[in-house]
């Protein structure tokens, strides 16, 4: 592939399995612009426990997705396991995933490239990326990885309670009919498990560079 085509990357995996590690380090390196789209589900649901909404109301939830400007990207809240469940409920609806859509697909679109990290940007929001990677990790590593995150941003949790957490999230988010979790037939698979970050965030940078 000729290197003046820009560089769109997709990272796609499950909650926790180090996609947005990967994703920023990736955007640094290579001087691109990074979308955590995670974040405006997250917004969304945010927008639902702080100003009212029923997560259970598909037409409250896309309601709320024109509502959240409100909510600022540093807002801590946005991270708790309460805002991420219902992100992961809401997603469900295509209603949510078409008005979250368009801004998504205009960033992976920008004139200089972009790194975009999610659950269905190889697979929907831009399958045309020249780099696809689907990063993961067994369950167990992510409730760890989760539980640290947490505990370092004064949240403390339950081990017991992440995992089961994660299993109804990696469930609901690949069962969905709508723009499920899942591996594009062209991304290349990155297990994070046995690895620290330097070592997942140099194995990222490898595969990228194989695609140019
Ligand atoms: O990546 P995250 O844990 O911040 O995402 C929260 C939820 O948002 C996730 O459980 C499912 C949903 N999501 C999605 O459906 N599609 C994306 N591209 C990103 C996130």
């Amino acid at each position: 592939m000729s290197s003046t085509v820009p560089l769109v990357i997709a990272v796609d995996g499950p909650a926790a399995s180090g996609k947005g590690t990967i994703a920023r380090a990736l955007a640094k390196h290579f001087g691109l612009p990074h979308m955590d789209t995670g974040s405006l589900y997250r917004a969304a649901a945010l927008t639902m426990v702080r100003f009212g909404g029923d997560p259970g109301s598909e037409f409250e939830a896309v309601r709320a997705c024109a509502q959240m400007a409100q909510i600022t990207a540093d807002d801590p809240e946005l991270r708790s396991e309460i805002v991420g469940s219902i992100a992961s409920r809401i997603s469900a609806y295509p209603g949510v995933r078409a008005a979250l859509l368009e801004r998504q697909r205009a960033f992976a679109r920008q004139a200089g490239g972009a790194v975009l990290d999610g659950r269905d940007i190889g697979s929907v929001i831009a399958p045309f990326a020249s780099a696809k990677l689907f990063v993961t990790a067994s369950i167990e590593v992510r409730a760890a990885r989760r539980m640290a995150e947490l505990e370092e941003r004064g949240m403390p949790a339950h081990l017991e309670e992440i995992v089961v957490d994660l299993a109804a999230r990696d469930a609901r988010d690949q069962e969905r009919a709508d723009a499920p979790l899942t591996r594009a037939g062209d991304a290349q698979l990155l297990d994070t498990s046995g690895m620290g970050v330097e070592a997942a965030v140099a194995a990222a940078i490898a595969m990228v560079q194989k695609t140019r």
